[in-house]
């Protein structure tokens, strides 16, 4: 089995013998609500998906990350994994308190042990991260609107926060492990998306496929940009394809409860690594890979892998080019094995599979199977009812 990033998978989930003992002493601590975003890394970090982290970060790892992409120690890390209060909140929290960490519904999930308080430079992450401070870049709205102060230190997890409807597809990494081993996998295949299953995503897996043992199908379900489509959707139209359309022996369904931070070829590194930990020892990057808008260029998200060493990495990087229906091969392809001129092509991707459902139009064959385009519009048409009853 390949192992996690930094060498030991973390466990920080406190024993169910004890949790309700840790609970009880949780609630006589101060406490701090996290956000969907930060309740979300509290579940990622504690099941070891975030490998090596064992909390959110103390300073000198945040802005190791924020200017070399790597933790203090020297491991490749990408992304900032911050909880942040405002500067009143910080007034009554010190470095050496334990807190509890609430969610927005009031239930204690964790707790931490303060080790470090400091002003973050979100002007500085958002640069950093995204490449770039426009307000309109969902990750760097969503930075510049946190705390001003991050608490940094080590976290226990004492409840997994819900995943209903999901609940039969949730797997912590050393679940994902134990599952590869019984099947005997000896390569597995990471696939990340935030869209519905199509076509091209289809090509590139089952490309991957032809290579290696098994494929984990890992959507992300936690926090996405508001016109991205709802999990419940996704999952349906993932589902679907994979009954219909994959072997069933060789393919794992999962979900990815990590929030999409839109930040492109840093958050291609991070979904490689957070792979690994679950087990992967191969992770597709496709076209704009964790892209939103024209901020990253095309293969920006391959690219930056060249900048570490492999054996850092340390996990496989499948990259594909640009894929698309070509009328004239009649079949999938890329500008890697298609000779045929643009407008031969059918350009896939899934703000324009999005597009077409928005505009009342059923996205066609070449793009979307038939039984997820029927999937899509049944989920759009539910969801415009429901906007006009509420
Ligand atoms: S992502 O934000 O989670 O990366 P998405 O669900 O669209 O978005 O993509 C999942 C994976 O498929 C990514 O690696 C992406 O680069 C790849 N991908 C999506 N569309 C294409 C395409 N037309 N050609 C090649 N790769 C693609």
């Amino acid at each position: 089995m390949i192992p996690p990033h930094g060498g030991i998978l973390i466990q920080r989930e406190v024993n169910q013998e004890c949790k309700d003992e840790w609970i009880k002493k949780a609630h006589k601590l101060p406490s701090v609500a996290l956000n969907a975003w930060e309740l979300s890394d509290l579940e990622m970090i504690a099941t070891g998906a975030f490998s090596p982290l064992d909390g959110y970060m103390n300073e000198n790892d945040y802005v190791h990350v924020l200017e070399t992409m790597r933790l203090s120690n020297g491991h490749i890390w990408p992304l900032p994994i911050t909880l942040t209060i405002t500067k009143d909140e910080a007034q009554t929290i010190q470095p050496g308190d334990h807190i509890a960490l609430k969610g927005s519904d009031g239930i204690i999930y964790g707790m931490m042990e303060v080790q470090d308080q400091f002003a973050c430079d979100k002007v500085f992450e958002a640069k950093s991260v995204f490449g770039t401070i426009n307000n309109d870049h969902p990750g760097v709205k969503k930075t510049l609107s946190k705390g001003d102060i991050c608490l940094g230190g080590p976290i226990w997890l004492l409840r997994r926060p819900s995943h209903e409807p999901f609940e039969d597809y949730a797997m912590t990494p050393e679940d994902a492990r134990k599952y590869f081993d019984a099947k005997g996998w000896k390569t597995i295949v990471g696939f990340q998306t935030r869209n519905p299953i199509h076509r091209a995503h289809e090509y590139i897996q089952k490309i991957a496929l032809e290579l290696v043992d098994g494929l984990f199908v890992h959507p992300l379900v936690g926090e996405t940009k508001r016109d991205d489509i709802s999990p419940v959707i996704r999952m349906k139209s993932y589902e679907t394809i994979l009954e219909r359309y994959f072997p069933k022996n060789r393919v794992k369904l999962s979900i990815f409860p990590a929030a999409m931070r839109y930040a492109g070829p840093r958050e291609a590194v991070f979904h490689a690594l957070v792979r690994k930990n679950y087990g992967c020892t191969h992770f597709i990057v496709g076209r704009d890979h964790a892209g939103v808008g024209d901020y990253y260029g095309t293969y920006d998200a391959q690219n930056i892998f060249q900048t570490f060493k492999k054996e850092e990495i340390d996990i496989e990087i499948l990259t594909f080019e640009h894929a698309f229906y070509c009328h004239v091969c009649a079949q999938m392809a890329t500008p890697k094995t298609c000779p045929h001129k643009k407008q031969d092509r059918l350009e896939l991707s899934g703000t324009r599979v999005r597009d077409m459902l928005r505009n009342g139009q059923k996205p066609p064959v070449e793009l979307t199977r038939p039984e997820v385009a029927e999937i899509l519009i049944e989920g759009l048409n539910q969801n415009r009812t429901g906007r006009q009853n509420s």
